[in-house]
Order: C-alpha cells, then sequence, then structure tokens
C-alpha cells in the first residue's frame, strides 16, 4: 500500500502555501508572471510633431526615453521586454504622437489619455 501511494502520490498533490500562524491560504513567494511588461506615463498629452516622409522613426513604447516620444534606448536598461514602434511615414505629416504610452494605436494618440486610469496614474519622474 505504501508503495502504491507513493507511486500515485504527486497525481493527489496540491500545491497550497499557508501561512504558519493563522493557517491562511497566502500567495507563493516567487516572481512568475505572464503579464505584459507596463510602460511608464512621460505625458498624459499627446505630442505633436512634424514628421518627414520616408524618414524611418522609433517611437518610444517603454516611456523612459528623455528623447520623448521617440526612443532614445532607454527600454533596453529600464523598459526590459519592450521596444519601440518603427513606422516610416509616407509623405510629409503634422501628426500626434502617443505620450501616455498607453494608445490601442501606436504610435498615434488614440484618445486614451483622457480614461481615468490614466488622469489618476503618477508621471514618470526621471531620476538620473
Ligand atoms: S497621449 Fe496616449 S492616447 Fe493620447
Amino acid at each position: 500500500m505504501i508503495g502504491l501511494l507513493t507511486k500515485f502520490q504527486p497525481r493527489w498533490m496540491s500545491l497550497t502555501f499557508r501561512q504558519p500562524r493563522t493557517g491562511a491560504t497566502a500567495a507563493p513567494k516567487f516572481g512568475l508572471s505572464t503579464a505584459p511588461p507596463e510602460p511608464v506615463i512621460p505625458s498624459k498629452k499627446p505630442l505633436k510633431v512634424e514628421l518627414v516622409g520616408g524618414k524611418r522613426y522609433s517611437w518610444c513604447s517603454c516611456g523612459h526615453s528623455r528623447k520623448q516620444p521617440f526612443c532614445d534606448g532607454s527600454h533596453k536598461t529600464r523598459g526590459q521586454g519592450m521596444t519601440p514602434v518603427r513606422f516610416v511615414p509616407e509623405k510629409d505629416s503634422t501628426v500626434w504622437l502617443c505620450g501616455c504610452k498607453h494608445t490601442n494605436n501606436p504610435p498615434y494618440c488614440d484618445g486614451t489619455h483622457k480614461q481615468d486610469f490614466i488622469a489618476s496614474a503618477p508621471l514618470h519622474e526621471y531620476t538620473d
């Protein structure tokens, strides 16, 4: 019987984490996540820029760039898991690029910055 239990025990085990005193179920202490990385918010408004047709641009998607709304390479150290959005406008144009980094139509502003979750969020502060 013991041999049988040992053989099948892994199937019957469930992983439950309990706090020692109360016995309440607790979350495990390790940090595995499948959630996508979140950008910081350098601006709560779009940025008006004049683009040159045929020129290649890189829009910052992590929010850490000091050259907003464009990439300065900061995602490599601060916005890991995020990459800039590269685009080439067909012709010279003036556009509004997203500054809050939460647009659903990158790199362009789609009005998402007007939503409460952006209005109530803190602005990113550059520390160095
Ligand atoms: S500035 Fe991000 S959606 Fe408008």
